[in-house]
């Protein structure tokens, strides 16, 4: 049985033209860490209050285990659903200490076990010797932590997080994704994590739910669906990709697109005429006699390796762009006349 279930879970907020979040179905194990990823506007805080029940679902139903959280005219109140509540802001107490801030959500303890069950998650987190101070004493990078160990500390079913990385600095945010799935591996706790950002996303979760207008588009490991993206829309959002189109050849397994033939990682099931095809830029290398000839259109340094755009004479006489990532170490400029080839393991066939 599905530690967490989510079946067809529909909203619609009043007078609203479309669902905000439509059919909605997900299964979660016992310890996974699950993000909603998807752009602004597309259902993941809806989806997260839902489960929460500070929102009430249109209709679906929600289970936890063997027991219904909510479905048509029943509604479990929040405080009873065992929901672990971690908001981008962290909400923390500003006029009580750390432990004090822990020891919140511990209602039914006594004093003394609460302090006690407090400083224990403040280890958990590192922050045991910081139990004393005030929130704004604390960067916040430590903050997020507090409210991580406020949440974790009645020992939730499932803690849920709203974009707990976006308040961070870029050295901040790369260190808290470790830690967070750091914690909550280690306490085998359950997680739904909502972000608009692929790198949390991918750094924190076991598998990825990527929405778009409210729908799923695809559930996936991070690697699976990095290399095998269901539709252009989420080839797109993971990361910059090229998307040519083209045909299949008979033999299943190249694809003739305006650049020239591309094979396939694998054979293709069915022959299909008309194609898309997704090749990371990654999966580009510049290299002597590469099967494709192009010119250096521009070159951006990003510090792990240079952004390269070339173009490229298609066969019916026009030009097509073409984003490559090349190695720092590689000389590349402007004007330059480059060939590649393609590896076919970064080459994905896509929906439209
Ligand atoms: N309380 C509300 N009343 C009406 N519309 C809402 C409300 N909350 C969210 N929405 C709408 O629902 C859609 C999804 O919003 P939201 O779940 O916040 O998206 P996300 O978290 O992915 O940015 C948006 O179109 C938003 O405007
Ligand atoms: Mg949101």
């Amino acid at each position: 049985m599905a530690f967490i279930k989510l079946q067809e879970l529909t909203k619609t907020f009043p007078h609203a033209a479309k669902s905000a979040v439509k059919d909605f179905d997900l299964e979660i194990k016992k310890g996974e860490i699950i993000t909603l990823l998807g752009p602004s506007g597309c259902g993941k805080t809806t989806t997260l209050r839902m489960i929460a029940g500070f929102e009430k679902p249109t209709s679906g139903e929600i289970h936890f285990g063997s027991e219904t959280i909510f479905k048509q005219d029943y509604s479990l109140p929040p405080e009873k659903r065992g929901i672990g509540m971690v908001f981008q802001d962290y909400a923390l107490f500003p006029h009580l200490t750390v432990v004090k801030n822990v020891m919140f959500g511990l209602l039914k303890w006594n004093n003394k076990e609460k302090k006690k069950r407090a400083i224990e998650v403040l280890e958990l987190v590192g922050l045991a010797q910081y139990a004393n101070r005030y929130p704004h004493e604390l960067s916040g990078g430590q903050q997020q932590r507090v409210a991580l160990a406020r949440a974790l500390a009645p020992e939730p079913k499932v803690i849920l997080m709203d974009e707990p990385f976006s308040n961070l600095d870029a050295n901040m945010r790369e260190k808290m994704r470790y830690d967070v799935k750091r914690i909550l591996k280690s306490t085998n706790t359950t997680a739904i994590i909502v972000t608009h950002d692929q790198k949390d996303a991918f750094a924190v979760s076991d598998r990825v739910v990527v929405m778009k207008d409210g729908v799923i588009e695809q559930i996936d490991t991070p690697m699976e669906m990095y290399r095998c993206p269901k539709n252009c829309f989420v080839a797109q959002f993971l990361g910059k990709t090229n998307l040519l189109t083209g045909k299949m050849a008979n033999d299943l397994k190249h694809v003739y697109t305006h650049i020239g033939k591309v094979c396939l990682p694998t054979k293709s099931e069915q022959l299909i005429d008309e194609v898309t095809l997704s090749v990371r830029p990654e999966g580009c290398r510049l290299v002597e006699n590469g099967k494709y000839v192009a010119e250096v259109e521009d070159v951006i340094y990003s510090g792990e390796y240079q952004e390269v755009t070339v173009k490229i004479n298609t066969e019916q006489g026009g030009k097509q762009s073409i984003f490559i990532h090349v190695p720092i170490e590689q000389q590349v400029k402007k004007g330059q006349v480059v060939s590649f080839d393609i590896k076919p393991e970064l080459v994905s066939l896509v929906e439209k």
